[in-house]
């Protein structure tokens, strides 16, 4: 049997199961939630994913600020790290967090299987699309996010000069002006590299090594760097960090992009206020509030599918076969060199 095959048939007893009987959708309103969640007693922890410690804040402040009868505890550190510290504690029969807010995606599909989710629906649920969500309820998608576009301060860069390939950027114009996450320490810039390799191949990565880049971990350190340094300019591997700052999908090349995924995990003690928050998150306000594209098909003037250059599923895909990543990250690694520096999570970090 292929390991497509086998891995089709892992999948069958959750399909089973939800088959037979299906999770309803929770035909509650916001308010009825509330109110039922304010009949437990406790704090709601929550781990969400990132890489600087107020990443989370706006989401966590709307949360509290329209429900404020409840209380919320989140923390905010790298995905890969907040799987691990769960991991442990399940070793121990503990639990860490409530809920789960990641980019690790194969993390849920794991849970999935080891049966410690939650499996809800909330209202919405059938808004969501499927392709980014658990037919269960085990989990749902939460926020679109992307690396690969251009990002730099449009005051300091001429039209003309902007990139608009991955090629582009091998132009010696560049060289001493790039800043960039090292793949080698975050998932999800290493299927950026992985698709960018994919289509002009390693040589590519071999001449970027000319360029003089540096290197960060975190993916809003290159933003950063570029606010306090001047001689470097440009990043596709941040978010714009202040008004006058852009960001510009290449014209072609294929670039990176997922769905943040956020699950409830089943012996949480506080079950109606982690099905509040995860109503809350796909909730038309919430959805508004992110901006474009939705992980709702009636939210927004623009879809996850619009993009001709990128798509949200394929990286769920990619974090799924482990084996494969490993080893992509240590050609990067080989090729690089170890990430170097504190966490991206360090206050002072400069
Ligand atoms: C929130 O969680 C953090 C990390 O687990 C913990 O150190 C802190 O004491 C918690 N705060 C509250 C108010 O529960
Ligand atoms: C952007 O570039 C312009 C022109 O070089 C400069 O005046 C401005 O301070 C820069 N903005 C930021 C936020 O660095
Ligand atoms: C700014 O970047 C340039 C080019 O890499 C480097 O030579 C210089 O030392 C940096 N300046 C500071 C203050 O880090
Ligand atoms: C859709 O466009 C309208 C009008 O430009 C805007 O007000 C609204 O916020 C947009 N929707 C989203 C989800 O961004």
């Amino acid at each position: 049997m292929t390991m497509r095959v086998l891995k089709a048939l892992a999948f069958m007893p959750s399909v089973l199961a939800a088959a037979l009987s299906p999770v309803p959708i929770d035909s509650r309103s916001l308010s009825d939630i509330y109110a039922a969640a304010q009949k437990e007693n406790g704090v709601l922890r929550v781990v969400h994913g990132g890489d600087e410690r107020d990443q989370a804040d706006a989401l966590f402040e709307a949360f509290s600020a329209k429900f404020p009868n409840v209380k919320v505890n989140h923390t905010v550190d790298l995905s890969k790290y907040l799987d691990g510290r769960i991991n442990q504690a399940f070793l121990q029969n503990e639990l860490y967090a409530d809920m789960a807010i990641l980019q690790t995606l194969h993390d849920y599909d794991a849970w999935e299987e080891k049966g410690v989710l939650l499996h809800y629906k909330p209202p919405s649920f059938d808004n969501v699309w499927p392709s980014l969500t658990n037919a269960n309820g085990a989990y749902i998608p939460v926020f679109a996010a992307s690396f690969g576009p251009f990002v730099f301060n449009s005051s300091a860069i001429p039209t003309a000069d902007i990139p608009k390939s991955y090629g582009d950027i091998l132009d010696p114009k560049w060289k001493g002006k790039i800043v960039l996450t090292y793949p080698n320490d975050d998932d999800a810039v290493l299927y950026l590299f992985k698709l960018i390799i994919q289509q002009y191949g390693w040589q590519w990565l071999d001449q970027l090594l000319e360029q003089d880049v540096q290197w960060v971990r975190g993916t809003a350190t290159p933003a950063e760097i570029m606010l306090r340094n001047s001689s470097r300019t440009i990043s596709f591997t941040t978010y714009p960090p202040a008004e006058g700052w852009t960001s510009v999908s290449p014209v072609s090349d294929r670039y990176m992009s997922w769905t943040q995924t956020s699950a409830i995990f089943k012996d949480t003690k506080l079950p109606e206020t982690a099905k509040l928050l995860q109503a809350f998150l796909i909730s038309e306000e919430f959805q508004v509030s992110r901006g474009e594209p939705s992980v709702r098909k009636d939210v927004g003037n623009s879809t996850i599918w619009d993009a001709d250059n990128t798509d949200y599923v394929t990286f769920h895909q990619f974090m799924e076969d482990r084996d494969a990543v490993e080893q992509l990250r240590f050609v990067f690694e080989d090729k690089i060199g170890t990430a170097q520096g504190l966490s991206p999570l360090v206050d002072d970090l400069f």
